[in-house]
């Protein structure tokens, strides 16, 4: 383990050698034409692999609607050359919200996501014609132990976890029978979807949120959804594909993985059962395999529960302030994850899997996305923060072939400090017309 630095590599040089010495072998291309190679899902064709990551930013007006500002991104991003967005988590019922300003898909709701699917479509067309199709995805979401509909604590938990759980005395746990409804509103929620014009929708099993909670619920008594049985922790993500596909006609079906934890056994998924830390990919490589068969055509792949282990989700430069910094440097969670999803990919070659945390690497992203598609260890590749900061960056790199170093993502922190403030979420540094006033009301 390496010492935290940030980020200081003037050239690609520089960031090999580091790599090199901290033994990492960090893949690395100068040809980017991996990154432009169309891809069919099915009768769906790809123009590229670039992948606007689903990036909450608590803009939606109170009925769950796409807000303002909602729009304003999901625009910037359709004109910015990404072939697949992949909208941010969606809550299936109000009180899964984790903010009282995420996203929501009701029947309310539904004409707002019509008409903006529709006219990201028309936008995506008339800039780059009539073959950029874009492919886009709805993340549908229950928040669990972190609902926080009205902006206070109103946990809804599956199983009690002594890493996320201050008392066990505090835990009520959801039984079977309280898991219906919420399993109807995932399927209802896959059916408005459709109406609305999504390509697919992503049953989120990442996080900590609800739907990840079943995986590594090994020490949940009297559930059909939890225990030591592998069917058991995974039956409920796949009644609720089974429910979509019954009542849609052509959705597509999705899946956000964290495919480590980074909690040890029995609380965490995809970690040693031995209890160490490491990461032990048998059973994600196996709920891959068993999704896929399922019909699953996407996995979008991410590892750790940021409200614990931040680092391993997203590499930073900086935490947020009053955080520690972690104990490792950020480019061995970018090897983490580049590793993680390209495990899973060679094992389960059928599956298209989306990579992740690649967003510190700032300018050099292409070169290192370019050959992990080269060397088959993802399908896609996804941008969370530098979305924010830079959604055109996919653009740029067909016109140029390289993007601004000035315009990326510097991980900072700043977008992460809004959402744990409850405020609307973007970039406060290179979208600072909107985002640095909001930033402001923070009190530091
Ligand atoms: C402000 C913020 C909001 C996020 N919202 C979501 C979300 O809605 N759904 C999700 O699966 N991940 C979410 N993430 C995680 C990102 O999708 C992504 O996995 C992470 O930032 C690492 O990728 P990057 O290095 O390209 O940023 C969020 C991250 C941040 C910083």
């Amino acid at each position: 383990m390496s010492k935290h630095e940030t980020f200081r590599y003037k050239t690609a040089e520089e960031l090999l050698k580091k790599a090199e010495e901290m033994g990492i072998n960090l893949p690395w291309q100068e040809t980017l034409d991996p990154l432009f190679q169309p891809v069919c899902l099915g009768e769906k064709e790809i123009q590229n692999r670039l992948v606007v990551h689903p990036m909450e930013g608590f803009d939606a007006i109170p009925d769950g609607s796409p807000g303002e500002l909602t729009v304003r991104r999901y625009h910037r991003y359709a004109e910015g050359g990404s072939g697949m967005i992949w909208f941010e988590a969606t809550a299936v019922v109000k009180e899964g919200r984790s903010n009282p300003g995420q996203l929501a898909i009701n029947r309310k709701s539904l004409p707002r996501y019509q008409r903006l699917i529709e006219s990201m479509r028309s936008t995506a067309y008339k800039v780059f014609g009539g073959s950029h199709n874009l492919y886009i995805v709805l993340q549908l979401t229950h928040s669990g132990r972190f609902s926080k509909p009205q902006g206070k604590p109103a946990p809804m938990v599956f199983c009690y976890n002594p890493h996320l759980d201050r008392d066990r005395q505090e835990i009520r746990e959801l039984t079977d029978e309280q898991l219906k409804p919420i399993q109807e509103a995932f399927i209802e929620a896959g059916t408005l979807a459709e109406k609305a014009g999504f390509d697919s929708v992503d049953i989120k099993a990442s996080h900590g949120y609800l739907l990840h909670e079943f995986l590594s619920s090994f020490t949940k008594e009297n559930s059909r959804y939890g225990g030591p049985s592998f069917e058991n922790r995974t039956r409920f993500i796949r009644e609720v594909i089974r429910g979509i596909q019954t009542g849609t006609s052509s959705l597509d079906i999705s899946s956000r993985i964290s495919l480590y934890d980074g909690v040890p056994h029995p609380y965490g998924f995809g970690v040693g059962q031995d209890g160490s830390m490491d990461m032990d990919l048998d059973e994600p490589v196996k709920l891959v395999r068993q999704l896929v068969q399922s019909g699953c055509c996407l996995i979008n792949g991410t590892m750790g529960i940021p409200f614990i282990n931040a680092h391993l989700n997203r590499p930073y430069n900086k935490p947020i302030p009053g955080m520690d910094l972690p104990d490792e440097h950020p480019l061995e969670g970018v090897a983490r994850l580049i590793d993680g999803v390209g495990r899973v990919q060679q094992a389960v070659h059928d599956a298209r899997l989306v990579g992740t945390g690649y967003s510190w690497l700032r300018h050099f992203f292409p070169e290192v996305a370019a050959a992990v598609l080269q060397q088959k260890k993802a399908t896609f590749i996804g941008l969370g923060r530098n979305s924010f900061a830079y959604p055109d960056a996919p653009k740029e790199l067909m016109q140029y072939g390289k993007i601004k170093k000035k315009k990326t993502c510097s991980s900072c922190s700043k977008c992460t400090e809004l959402m744990r403030n409850m405020l609307v979420t973007g970039c406060p540094v290179r979208d600072k017309e909107v985002y640095k006033p909001i930033y402001k009301k923070i009190k530091h």
